[in-house]
């Protein structure tokens, strides 16, 4: 249990995420009995809402929400009253007074200056005057207790990013800010750095002398619903390459840090970022595919369009899907290609890493065995959340007939109930723990190897712009830039696997 009591500031109180992710996440953890003893959630939004107002919304969306929602009235009882609502003008400083009197009456009840967390869950173009308010108000100056959680996008490109990182070291020490990145928080994601880091069986397999391919898929079944004004301003390269994906490729591809402490492990991924190749303008075109989604039919049911979405331009260029190829020039994995796609309305809601192993070099059952295929190693991340080995094995019977079969540990088999990314965030936050979240200069790298697509796609010299039917798996182009190499996308279970050999 997390132990120093703690005032929580919520800007963007009433917004989508609080509603679906923070809330729940904290009430769970209160659940679970991991939240400080005392604490108080204060929530920051500009509807009108009364306290009891307030809290019967919290509680119709913990419901909704929740993994846990067989709660009882008692334990809600007991949360809902650590929670207050304060309407908010982001600009005015009248609230921010308010915002202060409350915080500095807390400290009064607790007979101490608490922890202070502020969750920045605003549109990018508020982040300036928050943090310049609470810093002018002196609120957030106690570098050991205060900290700011700031939520993605982090910038628009690396000029934003550098920018936007400067004007919060100029209000805050890099130790007091927290850049989330969901997909971190994943149980599945985090345990890839168990799995490399304390089996001895694996991580010497783990180069380019093995490894002939890695491959991340994020597909996403759903739209983009009632983002469509924001995700028009960002397409998948920002709003999932930037981010989730290089810290996917960050946690496969990183040596082993000295010791399991954040700052080796953020310096870790860091130099993984910097040996990430740079995609030429010329090259555009070889390394990356994008695409948009047409009319198409998800689960047998109708799906319109992009361009069709409410909140996008009928004219719109954006992508809703990207493949890449990316290298990293290290000696670890010089020469191996690292494939990603990512992309919404897609056939399947699947999130894996699958590594590839190089063919057997001998010939030993090159005779009639057209089966044999090399290792495979699939870390399901989501909705399946499991580690897969396909291997060789002698088909039981009088000849010898080869057949790949799988090992298989079920993450969900084991932990039906784990932890959501946010409860694990967040419960890091108010620890003080920042190894899960990112540091300045993991951002400003992510944001410069994505520099030159981001030029290039403006410009549209280089790259078409393909599109695919809701439902499928993305443009037959994303096919052909593994296919140049030989490759091609790789199943994520036995069950596909039967399908395809
Ligand atoms: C967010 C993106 O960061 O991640 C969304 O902005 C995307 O567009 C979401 O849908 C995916 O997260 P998850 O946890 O549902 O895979």
């Amino acid at each position: 249990r997390t132990t120093a009591p703690t005032s929580i500031v919520v800007f963007g109180g009433t917004g989508d995420l609080a509603k679906r992710k923070l809330f729940p996440a904290f009430f769970n953890l209160f659940i679970d009995e991991w939240m400080p003893v005392r604490f108080q959630i204060i929530a920051l939004g500009r509807k009108q809402y009364s306290q009891e107002g307030f809290r019967a919304y919290v509680l119709e969306n913990l419901k909704e929400f929740s993994r846990n929602n067989k709660f009882t009235e008692e334990q809600w009882l007991s949360f809902s009253e650590k929670i207050t609502f304060l309407n908010f003008d982001i600009t005015g400083e009248n609230s921010f007074q308010n915002l202060n009197d409350k915080l500095t009456a807390f400290d009064v009840e607790c007979n101490s200056r608490v922890n202070r967390l502020f969750y920045l869950s605003v549109a990018p173009n508020f982040i300036d005057s928050v943090s310049t308010s609470l810093k002018k108000a002196g609120m957030a100056d106690e570098v050991e207790k205060d900290r700011i959680i700031i939520e993605k996008p982090f910038g628009y490109d690396k000029a934003s990013a550098v920018a936007l990182n400067e004007l919060l070291n100029q209000n805050f020490k890099e130790e007091q800010i927290y850049r989330i990145d969901h997909y971190l928080g994943k149980e599945t994601v985090q345990n890839i750095l168990a799995f490399r880091f304390a089996n001895t069986v694996f991580e010497p397999l783990w180069s380019n002398r093995h490894i002939e391919s890695v491959q991340i898929t994020v597909a996403e079944q759903v739209g983009v619903e009632d983002r469509g004004g924001y995700y028009d301003h960002s397409g998948a390269l920002r709003d999932m390459i930037q981010n989730h994906l290089l810290q996917i490729l960050c946690m496969v591809a990183m040596d082993a840090p000295v010791e399991f402490e954040s700052s080796l492990i953020r310096d870790k991924k860091a130099e993984i970022l910097k040996a990430v190749r740079r995609i030429k303008p010329e090259d555009i075109n070889h390394y990356t595919v994008r695409a948009q989604y047409t009319d198409g039919e998800i689960k047998g049911n109708p799906k319109q369009g992009y361009k069709q979405e409410p909140g996008v331009d009928p004219n719109s260029s954006t992508e809703t899907f990207v493949a890449m190829k990316f290298y990293i020039d290290n000696p670890r994995w010089q020469g191996v290609p690292f494939y990603m796609r990512t992309g919404k309305s897609m056939a399947q809601k699947k999130s894996c890493v699958i590594v590839n192993f190089k063919e057997v070099p001998n010939k030993t059952f090159a005779n009639g065995t057209d089966s044999l295929r090399p290792n495979q190693l699939t870390i399901n991340i989501q909705p399946e959340m499991d580690i897969r080995l396909s291997f060789m094995t002698k088909k039981p019977g009088l000849d010898m007939t080869l057949n790949p079969v799988e090992m298989v540990f079920d993450y969900f088999e084991c932990a039906p109930d784990s932890p959501e990314a946010y409860e694990t965030l967040l419960i890091d936050a108010l620890d003080g723990d920042s190894t899960l979240f990112m540091r300045s200069d993991q951002v400003e790298e992510a944001w410069d190897i994505i520099a030159t697509i981001q030029e290039e796609w403006k410009n549209g010299t280089y790259s078409p712009i393909y599109t695919y039917a809701a439902g499928s798996w993305g443009p037959e182009a994303a096919n052909e830039l593994l296919s140049r190499q030989g490759h091609r996308w790789l199943s994520a279970t036995m069950e596909d696997l039967k399908e395809e050999y």
